[in-house]
């Protein structure tokens, strides 16, 4: 099989990727400063600075839509259940026993099924609850103190429950992804390849499967992949 460096990630993408990890781990740091699980900045210079985050990640959250349905980069997050058994498998048996990488990741399908599943439920589910409870929560009281009631919210109780539950998923993310980064190839072509946008992959001959196939989630060689 062919290997060649293959430009992966676009320039905006990896710009995009490593300003959202920054503000995610800083937005986390300060966010639980806030609710008290330490202390470090002091409770109001932590609010002001997650203040001050949460306004960057969400002009990020605007230009990363803006490109995904411009480039049509949206089309790799559709998720797929196909072939997940055998990348949950590959993952708790495969790793550890040098099995090959069950999917075969192409420009046209960078994502895992597994993958895939994990992002779409960021953009769809978390990265909107903790958006929405974010504003709300910075703007609940500000209604209420000029006397417009449409959105007077009586109480914080559950926007903070939402929030901070909003915020655990995101850590518990970020660990997970962590760990996941060292299981490409070797254990930093994953992050070199996010930081330098090139990535060795193998080429496809005529009877392999297509781009198109891959980017539904299909296998390189279901013999190949099948784990014990
Ligand atoms: C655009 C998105 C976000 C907005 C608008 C936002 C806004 C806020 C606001 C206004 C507060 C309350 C500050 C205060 O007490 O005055 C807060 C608290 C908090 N934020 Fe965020 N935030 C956002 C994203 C995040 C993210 C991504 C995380 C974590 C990964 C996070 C974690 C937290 C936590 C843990 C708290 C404390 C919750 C509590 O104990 O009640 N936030 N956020």
């Amino acid at each position: 099989m062919n290997k060649k460096q293959v430009y992966i990630y676009k320039a905006f993408e990896r710009f995009w990727h490593w300003m959202q990890a920054i503000l995610i781990f800083f937005l986390a740091f300060t966010g639980f400063e806030i609710h008290g699980s330490f202390s470090f900045l002091g409770y109001s210079d932590a609010v002001r600075y997650h203040n001050i985050a949460a306004y960057m990640f969400m002009i990020l959250i605007v230009f990363a839509i803006f490109w995904h349905f411009s480039t049509g980069e949206w089309r790799q997050y559709v998720p797929t259940f196909k072939n997940i058994k055998s990348q949950l498998n590959y993952y708790i048996f495969g790793i550890f026993r040098n099995a090959p990488h069950p999917t075969k990741k192409t420009v046209l399908s960078k994502l895992n099924p597994l993958q895939k599943l994990t992002y779409f439920g960021l953009k769809i589910l978390v990265i909107p609850l903790s958006l929405t409870s974010g504003l709300l929560y910075m703007f609940y009281r500000y209604p209420t103190r000029y006397g417009v009631d449409s959105i007077n919210i009586s109480t914080l109780k559950y926007i903070a429950i939402f929030h901070t539950i909003a915020a655990i998923l995101l850590v518990v993310f970020i660990i997970t992804h962590l760990y996941l980064i060292t299981t490409g190839k070797t254990i930093t072509s994953n992050l070199r390849a996010m930081l330098t946008g090139y990535e060795e992959l193998e080429e496809y001959g005529a009877e392999e499967n297509k781009p198109s196939d891959l980017a539904r989630g299909d296998m390189i060689d279901k013999k190949e992949s099948l784990i014990s």
